[in-house]
C-alpha cells in the first residue's frame, strides 16, 4: 500500500498561496521579457507539469508549449551522473524560437546543462532556464538561470510536481520530507 503523504511530511516548505503569488510575479517579469518574441516553453516531464500549466495561466504573450523526457545514466534516483539521454524527445523544431525550459527544481545541475547542451546543437533563436526551485547549495556544475521561484535549503522536497517514487506530484503544496519515516523508500 502507499502510504498516506501525512505520515513522512515534516513541514510545509511553500504553501499553495505563496506558489501562486511567486507564480503570478514569474509570468508577468517573463510577458515583460517575451514581447514581440516567438516564445516556446519547454517542459521537462514530469516534474515540471504543474508549475508549467500554472506558469502558461500568467504569461500574456502569445507562446506555444511542448514537452520532453530524459533520463540520467548509470545513477540511483537521487544523484545524476552528469549526461542524460532523451528518452522521449520534442514534436517542435526549435529553430527561430525563444525557447524557455521551465524545471521543477536544480540540484546538482547535470540534468538541466545537459539538456541545454542538446538543444543548443539545435540553434534556438534564445535558450534561457526558469525554475520554480533551486537548491543552490548543491549545485556541482554552473547553470545560468533566468527565472527562479523559490531558493530552497538542501532538503528532499515533494508535491507540486515533485515526487516521492512516483507518487504525490498532485499535493498543492512544497513539503519537506521526513527522511527518517521515509528513507528506505527513497532508496538511499
Ligand atoms: P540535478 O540533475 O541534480 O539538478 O537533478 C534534478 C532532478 O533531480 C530534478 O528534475 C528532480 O527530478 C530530481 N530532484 C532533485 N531534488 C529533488 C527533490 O528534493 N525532490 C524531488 N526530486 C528532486
Ligand atoms: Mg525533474
Amino acid at each position: 500500500m502507499v502510504q498516506d503523504y501525512r505520515n513522512f511530511l515534516s513541514e510545509v516548505l511553500i504553501d499553495e498561496q505563496a506558489l501562486k503569488t511567486r507564480i503570478a510575479e514569474l509570468g508577468a517579469e517573463i510577458s515583460r521579457d517575451y514581447q514581440d518574441k516567438n516564445l516556446l516553453l519547454i517542459c521537462i516531464l514530469r516534474g515540471g507539469v504543474m508549475f508549467l500549466t500554472d506558469l502558461m495561466r500568467y504569461i500574456s504573450v502569445p507562446h506555444a508549449i511542448d514537452f520532453m523526457a530524459v533520463s540520467s545514466y548509470g545513477a540511483g534516483r537521487r544523484e545524476t551522473s552528469g549526461q542524460v539521454k532523451i528518452t522521449l524527445d520534442l514534436n517542435t523544431n526549435i529553430h527561430e524560437k525563444d525557447v524557455l525550459l521551465v524545471e521543477d527544481i536544480i540540484d546538482s545541475g547535470y540534468t538541466i546543462s545537459s539538456v541545454l547542451d542538446i538543444l543548443s546543437t539545435r540553434k534556438p533563436r534564445s535558450l534561457h532556464v526558469c525554475t520554480l526551485l533551486d537548491k543552490a547549495e548543491r549545485r556541482e556544475v554552473d547553470v545560468p538561470i533566468r527565472y527562479t521561484g523559490f531558493v530552497i535549503p538542501n532538503k528532499f522536497v515533494f508535491g507540486y510536481g515533485l515526487d516521492l517514487d512516483e507518487y504525490y506530484r498532485n499535493l498543492p503544496f512544497i513539503g519537506v520530507v521526513a527522511t527518517d519515516r521515509y528513507l528506505p523508500e527513497l532508496g538511499v
